[in-house]
Parts: C-alpha cells; structure tokens; sequence
C-alpha cells in the first residue's frame, strides 16, 4: 500500500499536551489569561499594537467590519476568487459585496477593478492574500486613500507572510487571520484580528463579548453597547501557545517546499507554479498552480495516493451570490484550472520530488 500523500496534515505536538492540561487543571477553560498570552503573542510576531481573538476567522472578518459600522446599504469590494467566507462575513454584517475580477498572472485581487467598483456607497475594500502570497497593497493602499475608503485585510493564509517587507494584514485599518486546521498554525477553530487602532480594539472587545469591553461577572454588567458571543476560549489559546513553539519549523518547510515545486516544475509546458517572493518574506501557505488539464491531473495523482486540492468555484457562481460570468472573464477562465499541489509541512523531499515527477509525467503524455 502506497503511503498517502497528503494535500494537507495538522500537527499536534507535545507542547500542545502540556499547555491544555495547565488550563484543564486551572478549571478555567473558557476565554482568560492564557488568551490575552496568546493575543500578545500574536501582536508582537506582526508587530501590531492590538491582537483580539475571535471565533474564526470568518468572525475576525466580520467583527472587523461591525466595528467601523459597515451595514446595511454599505458596500464592500471582495475578489470572485476567495474562500466563500470573505463574502459571508460581509453578509453577514447586512452589507453588500462587490465582486470584483481577479488578476490573471496572480489569481489576486485587480486593483484596477477595485477602483472601476467604487462607488458612493462603498466603505471598505477586502484583499485576499491568497496562500499567503500578498496582494497589491501599494496599489490598493493607494485607492483606498484617495477614496477614503478601509482595508480590511482578509490574511487568513498568510499568516507571517511579508510583503515589501511589512507582515500582510498589518497594511490595513484592520487584518483577519485563521487558525481553522488547514493553516500554519492551527487551534482547531478559532481566528485573531490585529490592528494598531487603540479605538477599533477596543471596539472590537466589545462586539465579540456582548457589547462589554471587559469579561464581567455576567450578572451586573454594564453592557454599553450591542455585542455577541465570539469568545475565543483559554483551551484554543492552549492549542495556539504550544503550536508557535513549531512555527519557524513549519515556515521554514512550507518555503523549502514550495522551493522544490518552483525549482522542478518551472519552464514545464501545461503548469505555472504562482510565483511566491520567498527572498522577500513572503510565506507560501500552500504552494498553488494553474494546469489546463487539472481535473485529469488531480484523477491521474490521486491514483498514486496524491491529494490535490482544486481551487474553489468562483464566488459568482455561488448560489447566495450568483451573477453572470461575462462580468468576470478571468475568474471564470482561471478558476478551473486553479489548484494547490500537495503543500503539508509534514511532506517529505522525496515525496515532494515524486508529485513532480508524475506531474511532469503526465504532463508529456
Ligand atoms: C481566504 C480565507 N478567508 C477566510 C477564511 C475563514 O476562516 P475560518 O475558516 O477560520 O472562518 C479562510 C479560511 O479558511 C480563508 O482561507
């Protein structure tokens, strides 16, 4: 039996056993001490003044947008091309999303379509860092400014990724990360908003924990404004704390792997490997590539134990979103064709080197 080789693989580690049991043994397992550790470790790895965790990263992105008073009637520019929860948690404020096209030698945000999208209405913009590899913030930095609109980062798979030598999500008013399994940190579910806006944090604090800017003793508590549950809990901070012990491991594998892919596959006819600035900082998440022929190859892999992970369907083609393809000529083109090649850090260099082998076997016949 072939050994399976993964698209993906969470690891657990002995530090994550020595943490959870401390919170289990405190009897405090819900959010505490331990998360406010977590935060402040996140906020000073993204040198960001404020770190706020959340539910998810679905949560983080919808918390972000609650707290500069993005609803109904508001507008928000998202790209066609990102996982469903940017445009759900836009949703979910009473926004609308703007679907804006995505740019072909990138799958990226087009910030020219950002600025064709603008209009009266719009408050804020969401760029997707898509496998960690950063979108155009010099240019989208730029038309936010000139139409005094937000950026919302959407990082939740760029987690420590550099671009121009600043960490993505810390370009924007307010950055979403997400540490749901398939991330380089994991805490099973959960997300982090980071944000150097001392008024938004506290915002934020508020949203997330029924409108008090401080855990109170749920009985007497002033509630100031109108808020939610999305907690994060002390035992996720746990998981989190003993996971970052791995982390310069993990970046440093998901680099090397994404070397091997670019190295082997490059100047292959029927494949480009995205390009990921590496040298720059840029931390590639998961290495993705564009394949003509990508339903074959993913059937072609998968019989030798190889999981690929096809890209997802483009926003527009959602059922709560749907719009016509004309309007968005490359997503629909490219999304088919889109897919991430096997990417866990757990992968070994000859298990990487054999995907690429059968790729480029497949590739010439
Ligand atoms: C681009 C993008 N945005 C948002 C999310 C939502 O994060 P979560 O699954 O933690 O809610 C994800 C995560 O999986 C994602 O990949």
């Amino acid at each position: 039996m072939k050994k399976y080789i993964h698209w993906w693989q969470p690891q657990i580690t002995p530090h994550e056993y020595s943490y959870v049991k401390n919170v289990l043994d405190s009897g405090f397992i819900n959010e505490g001490d331990m998360t406010e550790k977590f935060e402040r470790k996140i906020a000073l790895l993204l040198h960001s003044k404020y770190a706020v965790a959340t539910s998810s990263g679905t949560i983080a992105l919808f918390l972000s947008l609650a707290s500069l008073e993005i609803g109904p009637g508001d507008e928000v520019i998202i790209p066609d091309i990102t996982f469903i929860a940017t445009a759900n948690a836009v949703s979910l404020t009473g926004a609308n999303s703007v679907l804006v096209d995505i740019d072909p030698e990138s799958l990226l945000v087009d910030p020219k379509s950002i600025e064709k999208a603008i209009t009266k209405k719009t408050r804020a913009i969401i760029p997707v860092h898509i496998s960690g590899r950063g979108a155009n913030m010099t240019v989208i930095k730029k038309i936010a400014q000139k139409y005094h609109i937000f950026i919302v980062e959407d990082a939740c798979e760029a987690f420590l990724s550099m671009y121009h030598g600043r960490f993505l999500g810390t370009y924007g008013t307010l950055g979403c990360f997400s540490f749901s399994p398939n991330k380089t940190i994991t805490t099973g579910q959960g997300g982090m908003v980071v944000t150097d806006d001392e008024r938004l944090y506290w915002r934020l604090k508020e949203l997330k924990d029924q409108g008090r800017k401080t855990g109170g003793t749920g009985g007497n508590d002033h509630h100031n404004s109108l808020g939610y549950n999305f907690k994060f809990t002390n035992l996720q901070a746990a998981v989190g704390l003993g996971q970052l012990h791995s982390l310069s491991k993990r970046l440093k594998r998901q680099k090397e792997i994404y070397q091997i892919y670019k190295t082997q596959l490059s100047n292959i006819g029927g494949i480009k490997v995205f390009s990921c600035d590496v040298e720059g900082g840029e931390i590639p998440l998961w290495t993705d590539a564009l394949v003509r022929q990508r339903d074959k190859l993913v059937k072609y892999l998968l019989q030798y134990n190889i999981d690929c992970r096809k890209f997802w369907f483009p926003i527009h083609t959602q059922i709560p979103y749907k719009l016509s393809d004309q309007r968005f000529p490359q997503s629909t083109r490219l999304s088919p064709q889109a897919v991430w090649l096997p990417s866990a850090f757990t992968l070994t260099d000859d298990e990487v080197l054999l995907v690429c082998h059968l790729i480029k076997k497949f590739l010439k016949a």
